[in-house]
């Protein structure tokens, strides 16, 4: 354990320092980080709250629409909105006019005066700088009693879902289920050096939300989108998950955020770098008893060093509890 301490440690220190060199990047692209907010944590209420704001003329007659996902998270799943309404992961995609609305499209499909507050009420959405609140109840009423999160809305989603204690229907009419996919995909990190731990994605948590078009067609933004084959993304690296890419489609904007790093670099961390074997000074001497040690620890070699055999044990660790912070993150 103490040693496992150890690494994570230097992983932290690491992690650290990637973290720092790859901020420094992204806020030197000034809007890079002003589109994916890794600057400045927001308030739980506020993460994930996209501000829909295009700017046509006739947008302008009016303030622009902050739409909240955690209102919307409680009882839908993305594929409701974003494969069968059409909304892209990205804001300021969708074409809508306000007649769009009163025809039951986009927003209109629910925003209806049954299955949600009317069209009439403009300034629940229209509202922003027109109140400081983004919704009617704060989001720590609203959500207490689901399971907590250090990070993002506050709330882990995922546990949310899994407890019941939230639904993500597969329609916008509030029916229908998705049948997840239950598969895990390690990514190596093989880019970085001294090289945090590896990623490892999981399908089931993605596929209870989304459906398989999200990621693997063209239906959405096109940087989300991934081969389906192990290691075939060989673009992908974190300064391009910061500026929104891959899986900075989602994390940093409405899924949980980027700063938890170790809830996606979840495998074991790395081995930190062998020191140097102690080797024997050669004594060719030709003693009897001598030999006999050293041909000792030739077969001890051979057999696999013990460094080399906790590599493999590692390996094998795969269902570890998933540490999603360091410890000494926690305090
Ligand atoms: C009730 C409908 C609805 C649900 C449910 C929903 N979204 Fe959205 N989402 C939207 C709308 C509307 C936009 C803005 C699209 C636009 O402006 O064209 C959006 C935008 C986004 C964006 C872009 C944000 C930005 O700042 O550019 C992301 C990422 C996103 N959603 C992810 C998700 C994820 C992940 C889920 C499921 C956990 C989800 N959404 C659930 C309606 C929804
Ligand atoms: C699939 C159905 C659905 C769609 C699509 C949808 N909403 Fe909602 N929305 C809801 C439901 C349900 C609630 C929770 C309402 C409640 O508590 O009465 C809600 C809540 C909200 C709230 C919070 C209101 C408050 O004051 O607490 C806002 C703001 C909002 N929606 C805006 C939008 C906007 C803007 C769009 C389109 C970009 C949109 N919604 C699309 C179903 C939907
Ligand atoms: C359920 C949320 C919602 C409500 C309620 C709502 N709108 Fe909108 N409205 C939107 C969204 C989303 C857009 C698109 C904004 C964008 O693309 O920048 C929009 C766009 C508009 C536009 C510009 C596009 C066009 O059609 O000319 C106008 C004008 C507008 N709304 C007026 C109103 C008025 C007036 C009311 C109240 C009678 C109202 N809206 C109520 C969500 C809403
Ligand atoms: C949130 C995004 C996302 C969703 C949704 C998603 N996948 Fe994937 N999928 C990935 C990623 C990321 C990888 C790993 C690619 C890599 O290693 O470069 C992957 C890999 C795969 C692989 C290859 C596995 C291997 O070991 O080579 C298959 C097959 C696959 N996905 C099928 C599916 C199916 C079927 C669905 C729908 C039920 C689905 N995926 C939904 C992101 C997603
Ligand atoms: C299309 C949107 C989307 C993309 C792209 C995406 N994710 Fe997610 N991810 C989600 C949603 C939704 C959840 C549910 C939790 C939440 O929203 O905070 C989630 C949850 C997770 C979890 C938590 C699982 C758990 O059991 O707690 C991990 C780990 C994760 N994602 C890793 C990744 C990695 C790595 C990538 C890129 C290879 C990626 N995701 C790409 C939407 C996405
Ligand atoms: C949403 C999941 C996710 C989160 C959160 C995340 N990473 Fe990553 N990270 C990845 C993926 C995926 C890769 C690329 C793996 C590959 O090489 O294909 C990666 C790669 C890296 C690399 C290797 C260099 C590179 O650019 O590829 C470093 C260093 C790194 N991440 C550090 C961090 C740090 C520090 C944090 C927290 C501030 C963090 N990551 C948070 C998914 C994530």
């Amino acid at each position: 354990m103490k040693g496992f301490n150890k690494k994570v440690l230097v992983f932290a220190g690491v992690a650290v320092i990637a973290g720092a060199a790859v901020c420094a990047l992204a806020f030197a692209q000034g809007d890079v980080s002003a589109g994916t907010g890794f600057k400045k944590l927001k308030p739980a209420g506020a993460y994930g709250a996209t501000v829909i704001d295009r700017n046509t003329k006739e947008h302008k007659s009016v303030k622009p629409v902050i739409f909240p996902h955690w209102p919307h998270r409680v009882t839908y799943s993305c594929k409701a909105c974003h494969t069968d309404l059409g909304f892209a992961f990205s804001a300021n995609s969708a074409d809508i006019k306000h007649s769009a609305l009163e025809a039951g499209k986009y927003c209109g499909k629910c925003h209806n005066n049954k299955t949600s507050f009317g069209l009439s009420e403009c300034d629940r959405c229209h509202l922003h700088g027109v109140k400081a609140g983004v919704t009617s109840k704060k989001i720590e009423d609203a959500l207490a009693g689901l399971p907590p999160d250090d990070f993002g809305n506050k709330v882990n989603w995922v546990s949310a879902l899994r407890d019941g204690k939230i639904k993500a229907v597969a329609t916008p009419d509030g029916t229908g289920e998705l049948s997840p996919l239950d598969l895990d995909v390690e990514m190596a990190v093989t880019k970085f050096s001294p090289h945090p731990p590896d990623v490892l994605f999981p399908h089931k948590a993605h596929t209870e939300q989304l459906d398989c078009t999200a990621c693997h067609t063209g239906a959405v933004d096109p940087s989300g989108v991934f081969i389906p084959q192990k290691g075939a993304n060989t673009g992908m690296n974190m300064m391009k998950i910061i500026s929104g890419q891959y899986c900075g489609t989602c994390h940093g904007k409405v899924s949980f955020p980027l700063e938890d790093c170790f809830r996606c670099h979840s495998m074991p961390p790395p081995k930190p770098p062998e020191p140097p074997k102690k080797e024997e000074p050669k004594k060719e001497d030709g003693k009897t008893d001598k030999d006999g040690i050293k041909k000792d620890e030739a077969d001890k070699d051979k057999a696999g060093s013990p460094a080399k055999d906790a590599v493999k044990q590692d390996g094998a660790v795969k269902d570890a509890p998933k540490p999603s912070a360091p410890p000494e993150q926690k305090k």
